[in-house]
C-alpha cells in the first residue's frame, strides 16, 4: 500500500481517530470536530455525524448535574460517564477530563489517568494548566498517557478568578501563554485546547504548535473546534449564565432534529463557517 493510499484511509470518515489521525488532520489542513458527550444515546449520534472528537468533560457538573461550576466533579463521576459514552463511540476518539485537584501530585495524576483509561475506556485525558503543570504532563507522557494541556480559560479556577473571562488579551499574557503552550508541548502534551482567548493568540500558538491545537472561543485559525454539546443545541445557555457565552452558535436552528443539527455543526467546523467573526474575540 503506497503512503498516499495509507493517509487516505487513516482520514477517511469511517476509520477509527486516533492520535495519529488528528495529527495527520491538523498536517492536512482538515479541521477537527469535536463535542462533549455525557450518555450512549448522545454518543451515538455525535460518533454517525463525524465529530472526530468526543470529551466527556467536566462540564457535565453545570449541564448534567446543574451545578455552577465544575470544582465538585469527581473522578468517579467522570469515569460512570465515560463509561456511558465510550462503547457507543465506533470511530470517534475519546478524551476524558481529569476533574478538579485529580491531578495535584504526580501519585495522583497517575492514579486518576489509570482509570481514567482502563475504567473508562478513554484514549487521551485533558488537565487544566500552564506551566505549572508541566511536570505533571510530562510523568504521564513518559508513561504513556496522551495528554490534553488546556490552556486559556481554566474553569477549575472560578474560585480562585471569581469570574470567567477572555484570557491573554495583554501582551504579556499572550506571551505566556504562548511559552506555557510550548513547554506543556516540550513537556509530552500530545494536543493543546485554548479556552476563550483573542483569535489572533489562538492563530499564533497553533502555528507555533507541532500538536493539533482546538479551540473553544479561540478564533477560526485553530485546528479544530470544540463545543459543550447542550450548548450547541440551546437547551443550556439560559440555565448557566443567563445568555450563552459569545462563541456559542446554536446549530438547532433551522434544523429538524438534532441528527442534522449535529451533522450541520460538524459541516461548519469542516468549511470553516464556526465559528464566524461574530463568535470570536
Ligand atoms: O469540560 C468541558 O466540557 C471542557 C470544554 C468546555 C472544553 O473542558
Amino acid at each position: 500500500m503506497s503512503a498516499h493510499v495509507r493517509r487516505e484511509t487513516a482520514l477517511s470518515a469511517q476509520s477509527p481517530v486516533n492520535i495519529a489521525v488528528l495529527r495527520a488532520m491538523r498536517a492536512e489542513g482538515q479541521r477537527i470536530a469535536c463535542l462533549t458527550a455525557y450518555d450512549a444515546s448522545f454518543a451515538q449520534v455525535l460518533d454517525a455525524a463525524g465529530v472526530d472528537v468526543v470529551l466527556i468533560g467536566d462540564s457535565l457538573g453545570m449541564v448534567i448535574q446543574g451545578g455552577s461550576t465544575t470544582t465538585p466533579v469527581t473522578l468517579d463521576h467522570i469515569i460512570y460517564h465515560s463509561r456511558c459514552v465510550v462503547p457507543s463511540l465506533q470511530r470517534a476518539f475519546a478524551v476524558a477530563d481529569m476533574p478538579f485537584l485529580s491531578y495535584a501530585t504526580r501519585s495522583r495524576a497517575l492514579d486518576a489517568a489509570q482509570r481514567l483509561m482502563q475504567e473508562g475506556g478513554a484514549a487521551m485525558v485533558k488537565l487544566e494548566g500552564g506551566r505549572e503543570q508541566a511536570r505533571i504532563v510530562e510523568f504521564l507522557s513518559t508513561r504513556g498517557v496522551p495528554v490534553c494541556a488546556h490552556l486559556g480559560l481554566q474553569p477549575q479556577l472560578i474560585h480562585k478568578m471569581g469570574r470567567f473571562r477572555v484570557q491573554g488579551r495583554e501582551a504579556a499574557a499572550a506571551d505566556a501563554m504562548r511559552r506555557d503552550a510550548r513547554l506543556l508541548e516540550d513537556a509530552g502534551a500530545d494536543m493543546l485546547l485554548l479556552e476563550c482567548v483573542p483569535a489572533e493568540l489562538g492563530a499564533s500558538i497553533t502555528r507555533a504548535a507541532g500538536v493539533p491545537v482546538i479551540g473553544i472561543g479561540a478564533g477560526g485559525a485553530v485546528d479544530g473546534q470544540i463545543l459543550v454539546l447542550q450548548d450547541i443545541l440551546g437547551i443550556s445557555a439560559q440555565a448557566r449564565s443567563g445568555r450563552p457565552p459569545r462563541f456559542v452558535r446554536n446549530f438547532m436552528q433551522g434544523q429538524p432534529g438534532i441528527a442534522p443539527a449535529i451533522e450541520q455543526y460538524v459541516a461548519a467546523v469542516r468549511d470553516g463557517s464556526y465559528p464566524a467573526p461574530e463568535h470570536c474575540f
